[in-house]
């Protein structure tokens, strides 16, 4: 059985990052999408939301789950007897700061392999923080988001827009 670790924010999860769950979900028997809770990184969505947004999208595969976890990813990666740890790599930009993360998770844990996989290229320029200052501005995102994190963008910058309209 060989788990891999697909770990992030997934604030909120985005096609670039479903492109390379389902190429993680043909290399491997089982992938836990893990959703990294951190106090100190206030997001759009809280991590259970997250984490829904995820199973409703990602979760429909079969050998995929979703998980939220805390603390050190590779303590995480080992406790669910995981072999690789899985990151999406888009462009030269990603490199340097995922050299570094890869580096320093095996120096932590040399047993867990990090693989880097690279979304379809109409994904390459797409990223979480991009759809959502899109999506507040009122742009289109069909194409970049699914239709669940469509609507819960529709949702959030609606309510957003309410709060600022009564202050
Ligand atoms: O989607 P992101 O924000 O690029 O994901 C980064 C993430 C969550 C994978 C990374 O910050 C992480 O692994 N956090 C857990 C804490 C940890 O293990 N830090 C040391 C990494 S070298």
């Amino acid at each position: 059985m060989r788990l891999a670790i697909y770990p992030g924010s997934f604030d909120p999860v985005t096609n670039g990052h479903l492109d390379v769950i389902k190429r993680a979900a043909k290399l491997f028997d089982r992938v836990i999408v893990a959703v990294a809770h951190n106090e100190q990184k206030q997001g759009l969505f809280s991590t259970e939301e997250r984490v829904s947004l995820l199973n409703a999208t990602a979760g429909q595969t079969a050998n995929v789950e979703v998980m939220e976890f805390n603390g050190l990813l590779v303590e995480f990666a080992a406790a669910q007897g995981a072999c690789a740890v899985i990151r999406g790599l888009r462009a030269i930009s990603d490199f340097e700061f995922e050299f570094q993360m890869a580096l320093m998770n095996r120096k932590l844990d040399a047993s867990i392999e990090t693989l880097f996989l690279m979304p379809k290229e109409d994904y390459t320029y797409l990223s979480s923080r991009i759809v959502k200052e899109i999506a507040r501005l009122g742009g289109g995102i069909e194409s970049f988001v699914p239709e669940p994190v469509r609507a819960a963008l529709g949702e959030k910058f609606a309510a957003e827009r309410r709060i600022s309209a009564k202050v």
